[in-house]
């Protein structure tokens, strides 16, 4: 009987229980597979930590947020011995193949361990900023755009009743789409992303212009966007009325620097991890169910070193090595697009 050990790497996703249901479903019952979960990603391949991965183990799942594996961002080969251990832990478990799911960290140690030690691997792409290039979408995205949207949507009251500027800063250290699709959706008035060197000169002016036309703006910055023009966002450790470190991103520093520069009131809400948290949209349980599927499919052809992306409606395999090797930035064009809403 074929052993496939599955595990899951990185920062949670919304989705990544559905990717195990639907491999575990598929594998079992088309193929009379058995599984074995690696808890914490490969953490647990170093330590021969396992979680029983059977179809009941996968009942009920779909919907919830967060890995019933457990996630960590360790990576083996920068660990004594990585490799034999991983090896001795298969052999232990009599596991052969291994399926993946992780983002780009995760999947360049999955891309590494077939090409160069040999290990049976299928990658399954996630993250929420969808910034891995070789797929149109990864699972994980849609909700936090989701959440950054309705997050957006409330603010707009705030706005304007107080008349207020509203800074939300949403995740996305590289790449900024969380920023542009969440903008564009909950109407805001300003987009930054880490793509694009913003001038705050710049912002301050569309902020100046939206009070002009007696509305409240909203600003949506990434967490990775950077000022230009060497303007730098201290990361300000000051305590707080309780006595609490506060640790400031550029979305603090961008209110702090609107209110100074144009007088007008601003706050700052940044959303952190409840773009990550709690249960997956439609799409992303679909998404995440095909790619799980399709995985399967490829160790049961026997291809290894690949992983599962979507090209426009259709599940294909590329190479991990390649998936990894770029990442997927806004580019010029697109950010311009959302030009004609700013101010
Ligand atoms: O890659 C996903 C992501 O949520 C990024 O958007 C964010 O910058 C980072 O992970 C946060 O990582 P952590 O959960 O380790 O703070």
């Amino acid at each position: 009987v074929t052993r496939i050990g599955v595990l899951t790497g990185g920062g949670d996703c919304p989705g990544l229980n559905a990717v195990i249901r639907a491999v575990v479903r598929k594998g079992v019952q088309s193929h009379g597979y058995e599984f074995t979960g690696f808890r914490d990603g490969w953490r647990g391949t170093l330590d021969g930590r396992t979680v029983k991965l059977d179809i009941p183990a996968v009942r009920g799942i779909l919907p919830r947020g967060g890995t019933i594996l457990g996630s960590s961002r360790t990576n083996p080969l920068k660990e004594p011995d990585g490799v034999r251990r991983i090896k001795e832990t298969l052999a232990e478990h009599e596991v052969g193949p291994l399926i993946a799911i992780g983002g780009e960290d995760t999947l360049g140690v999955a891309a590494r361990l077939h090409e160069e030690y040999g290990i049976p691997c299928v990658g399954v792409p996630k993250t929420i900023d969808n910034d891995l290039s070789a797929t149109d979408y990864t699972f994980g995205f849609d909700t936090a755009v989701q959440i950054a949207t309705e997050a957006i949507d409330r603010l707009h009251t705030t706005a304007e009743s107080h008349m207020r500027v509203l800074v939300v800063e949403v995740m996305g250290r590289h790449a900024g789409w969380i920023a542009l699709h969440s903008g564009l959706a909950g109407g805001a008035n300003v987009i930054l992303v880490p793509e694009q060197p913003f001038d705050v000169d710049q912002v301050c002016a569309w902020v100046t212009s939206r009070f002009e036309a007696s509305y409240a703006p909203i600003v949506v910055t990434a967490e990775g966007a950077v000022p230009r023009d060497g303007e730098v966002v201290l990361k300000d450790s000051s305590r707080d009325s309780f006595g609490h470190v506060r640790l400031s991103g550029v979305g603090d520093w961008l209110a702090h620097e609107i209110e100074r520069r144009t007088g007008h009131e601003a706050r700052t809400t940044v959303l952190g991890h409840v773009q990550r948290g709690g249960t997956p949209s439609a799409f992303d349980r679909w998404l995440a169910t095909r790619f799980g599927l399709h995985a399967v499919d490829a160790v049961r052809e026997g291809d290894f070193g690949k992983m599962v992306a979507l090209r426009g409606t259709d599940i294909v395999r590329v190479p991990l090595a390649e998936a990894v090797a770029t990442l997927k930035t806004v580019d010029p064009a697109r950010y311009a697009e959302a030009g004609v809403f700013f101010g």
